[in-house]
């Protein structure tokens, strides 16, 4: 798509973090946008507007198909449809596979992959009748690489990534225009360390083990500490779907770890520990 000014992006989880970045860095470029998310969305609402575009918000849970339907819909009738969907909302949960209680796994795939699926399966549709538009979903580095003592946040991104893989090839094989992009980031200072914030009653974390406890401070120190800015995410975002590139590495560093995944699969040898390359 390169040209942006007038058209319609859409960005779920868009209260905070890289889905607010993503909707000004849009508005920035005279988009009008349509913004997400379960948290209060007046603030970045009052933002877009500053800048001069239409907006419109709902509140949501991205994890509801109805829902991200009536998001859809809402777009149509508002803003007469929408060109740029970021499939963005995300929460992470950490600890080992078995450790993870069943509300763990629920919650983090219903918003991280059901999320996607169903922004998918809502948006695709409408961009492919107007034969255009762009589909953005927020996978991470850790739908590409393995890193230890997050395998339900893993297993959501990985899967994000091959549906984003599979989408690109399922539209170019229909001849359809419609472009597709994965953003993979490393750690960027968002509140994405304190998804907890999110968490329904209904889906329980498990017991964390010293283990658990332990990384997740690590984590939490890594993601303060990261040096690209959610603004620096968003205007790689902005560009790649401009140059309709389909993967977003806005963390080159990480190459070397994703070099090593496929070396060790291809000479058929156990999976080398990515955060110890
Ligand atoms: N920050 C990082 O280091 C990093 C790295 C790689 C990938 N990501 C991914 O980026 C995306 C955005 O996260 P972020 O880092 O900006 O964190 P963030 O917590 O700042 O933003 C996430 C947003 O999603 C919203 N959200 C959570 N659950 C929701 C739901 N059920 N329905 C609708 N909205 C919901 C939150 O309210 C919040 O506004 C996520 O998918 C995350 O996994 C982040």
């Amino acid at each position: 798509m390169k040209e942006l000014k007038g058209k319609v992006a859409a960005v779920t989880g868009a209260a905070s973090g890289l889905g607010r970045a993503m909707a000004l860095a849009f508005a920035d470029e005279g988009m009008h946008v349509a913004l997400a998310d379960v948290a209060d969305l007046a603030d970045v609402r009052q933002q877009a507007e500053k800048r001069g575009v239409r907006t419109t918000a709902m509140k949501l849970d991205v994890s509801s198909a109805e829902e991200v339907e009536a998001f859809a819909k809402l777009i149509d009738r508002e803003l007469g449809g929408t060109d740029v969907i970021c499939n963005n909302a995300g929460v992470a949960t950490p600890g080992a596979a078995w450790e993870a209680s069943l509300g763990d796994w629920q919650w983090t795939l219903g918003v991280n992959l059901w999320g996607v699926i169903h922004g998918v399966r809502s948006f695709v549709p409408r961009l492919m009748a107007r034969d255009g538009g762009h589909v953005v979903n927020t996978a991470s580095v850790a739908g590409i690489i393995s890193p230890p003592g997050s395998s339900v946040y893993n297993v959501s991104k990985h899967a994000v990534v091959t549906l984003s893989e599979t989408l690109a090839h399922d539209l170019r094989e229909r001849g359809s225009r419609v472009g597709v992009s994965v953003l993979c980031p490393a750690y960027v200072p968002t509140g994405i360390s304190n998804a907890e914030r999110n968490r329904p009653a209904q889906y329980p974390p498990g017991e964390r083990s010293p283990e658990t406890l332990a990384r997740q401070q690590m984590m939490k120190k890594a993601v303060a500490s990261g040096k690209l800015s959610a603004d620096d995410v968003a205007r790689a975002v902005v560009q790649a779907v401009k140059a309709e590139r389909f993967y977003i590495l806005t963390h080159p560093r990480i190459k070397g770890a994703i070099g090593a995944r496929m070396e060790d699969i291809l000479q058929e040898r156990p999976p080398r520990n990515p955060m110890a390359l």
